[in-house]
């Protein structure tokens, strides 16, 4: 019989993704959004790709009732990817209790409906923002968590000692803390993708939408940082590799791979790439030209993270193997896609 998974912000980016890996590993997927960051029409897309939809339910992970209640409806579920939460980083800085509300409450909602229910284990989106600015680079998952540099921030580190204190009192559960680095692109079909609401925060979004017309010219924040060109450099991380750890993660927590209660991965490709260099081969991939301004550097910024992901690939067996033009292409297909279809 399948294995069924609950999946909590699986109508969004990274969500989607990774419904369609565990669907295609024969998992029974069960989704709840609430639709705040997301539309329906990913679960269409899911579809498309796999042939099979996904149970959705549009429920709030703070409605713990409603949690209560669905979990229940479906009776055998056996893992929970959490993914809901909110995430851009200066909204954070203006609404707190926002994200301490929602990606708080919503992470506890999900570890007591564990024991009661026999859900054995939990993957959890964590990020590389918990390191703060590195002092060294690759940085490995021994190194120093440093304080946030925002509630958005605050609350993935928040989360992670969380699970770790419920684990620790004596929980009987098993958690993978994934985190990830800057994932971007969409799924090779360009049936699904990243459609932020409003004005996109991240870079990549923004440079499709500056790319197709939508926005007028991409802000490049600084190019004044101890770089080579300049700019900022990141970890880019095709969201299809970073979707197929969470399977690899899910099967290790219940076919009890490792005696480990609680693990935690880093997931990048190992590569650090500016972001004029990211531009630059946007550029070059797609043949397009986009217009862009270096502007004063973004409060928060840090200056260069890139991941050492060798954890992951010698405990996981896990690898990113897109390469970044690949990726930058996939993005730009998605962009037509939704231009296609009208909708931005
Ligand atoms: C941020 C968070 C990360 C979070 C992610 C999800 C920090 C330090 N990072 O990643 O934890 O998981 O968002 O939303 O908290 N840039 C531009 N112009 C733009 C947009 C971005 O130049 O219009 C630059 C930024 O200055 C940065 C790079 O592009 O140097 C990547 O930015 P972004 O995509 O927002 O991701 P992070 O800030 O790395």
């Amino acid at each position: 019989m399948k294995k069924k998974i609950l999946v909590t912000g699986g109508a969004g980016y990274i969500g989607s993704h990774t419904t369609v890996e565990l669907q295609n590993a024969g998992y029974e997927v069960v989704i709840i959004d609430d639709l705040s960051n997301s539309t329906i029409d990913s679960i269409d897309g899911i579809e498309k790709i796999t042939g099979v939809r996904p149970h959705f339910e549009q429920i709030d992970c703070n409605d713990l009732p409603a949690l209560k209640e669905l979990v229940k409806k479906h009776g055998d579920i056996q893992g929970i990817i959490h993914f809901a939460a909110s995430k851009a980083v200066g909204e954070s800085v203006q609404k707190p209790l926002l994200y301490y509300r929602n990606n708080i409450d919503s992470l506890i909602n999900m570890l007591e409906i564990m024991p009661e229910n026999k859900i054995k284990g939990i993957v959890f989106s964590s990020s590389c923002t918990v390191y703060g600015e590195p002092d060294n680079n690759p940085i490995d998952e021994t190194a120093p968590i440093k304080p946030a540099t925002s509630p958005y921030g605050n609350t993935k580190q928040i989360n992670e000692e969380i699970i770790q204190d419920y684990i620790r009192s004596g929980a009987p559960i098993k958690s993978i803390i994934l985190r990830y680095f800057n994932p971007i692109g969409a799924h090779p079909s360009a049936e699904i993708g990243e459609l932020p609401n409003g004005v996109p925060q991240n870079l990549i979004p923004f440079i499709t939408q500056t790319a197709i017309g939508v926005r007028e010219c991409l802000s490049v924040f600084g190019d004044d940082y101890n770089t080579p060109d300049g700019s900022c450099i990141r970890d880019f991380i095709n969201v299809v590799d970073l979707a197929k750890a969470h399977v690899i993660a899910m099967d290790r927590m219940l076919e009890d791979k490792s005696d480990e209660k609680v693990e935690i991965f880093n997931l990048g490709t190992g590569n650090g790439v500016s972001v004029l260099e990211l531009i630059n081969g946007f550029e070059r991939v797609n043949d397009v030209k986009l217009n862009y301004k270096i502007v004063a550097r973004r409060g928060g910024d840090i200056e260069k993270i890139w991941a050492e992901p060798t954890r992951a690939n010698k405990v996981l067996g896990w690898k990113a193997v897109e390469t970044l033009d690949d990726t930058l292409k996939s993005a730009w297909l998605w962009q037509l896609k939704l231009r296609e279809k009208g909708i931005m």
